[in-house]
């Protein structure tokens, strides 16, 4: 285990992956950290679908006309969802698996990025989410909210500079900081 502020400061969204697949054992570690994410009222909402079958993943990739491009060249893709009728903010449930699973693969040195499919559109201006759920036999009442892909990394990308961090995003007290 890296300095978890290391591992913040070095994890990047990477597009771009070897074809080396991820081993059993780091995929179950990946879909671990998505189960051991802290849910509203411990409702467990999500659901994860592994996908590494390259025909599949060439499919998924087709969710959306853009961004959608890691799905195809990664070796494997987690796509998130959760079950609405659990919990009012699965959204928040799902989320924060997707951002653990992402920052478990970032300490095994594996890339990741978050193809977003809530909300988006096909080239066929088909609803993202519909589009996955066929594709992958998901119940049309667990909706989609993103795809998560894994890879060895293809690319290299420079570690945030921590002297561009948005402090000014920072309220102290009230928003104008005047108590
Ligand atoms: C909610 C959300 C949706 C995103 N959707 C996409 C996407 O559809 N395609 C993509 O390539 N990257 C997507 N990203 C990755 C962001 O573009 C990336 O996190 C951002 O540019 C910051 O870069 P970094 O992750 O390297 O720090 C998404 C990230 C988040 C958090």
């Amino acid at each position: 285990m890296k300095d978890f502020h290391e591992l913040l400061v070095e994890r990047r969204s990477i597009r771009r992956y070897t074809p080396e697949p991820i081993s059993a054992e780091d995929v179950k570690l990946i879909l671990e950290a998505g189960l051991l994410a802290p849910t509203s009222k411990s409702s467990r909402s999500w659901h994860f679908i592994a996908v590494d079958d390259r025909q599949m993943l060439e499919r998924l990739a087709g969710c959306k006309p853009s961004g959608a491009a890691p799905i195809e060249r990664c070796a494997l893709a987690i796509v998130v969802t959760a079950d609405p009728t659990m919990t009012d903010p699965w959204i928040e449930d799902a989320s924060i698996a997707a951002a653990y699973m992402q920052l478990q693969a970032a300490d095994l040195g594996l890339g990741s990025c978050w193809i977003q499919v809530r909300g988006r559109f096909t080239a066929d201006n088909i609803p993202s989410e519909e589009y996955v759920q066929e594709l992958l036999g998901i119940p049309e009442t667990i909706p989609v909210l993103c795809v998560m892909t894994f890879g060895h990394k293809d690319e290299v990308r420079k570690a945030v500079d921590t002297s561009k961090l948005l402090w000014e995003k920072v309220h102290v007290g009230t928003w104008n900081g005047v108590e």
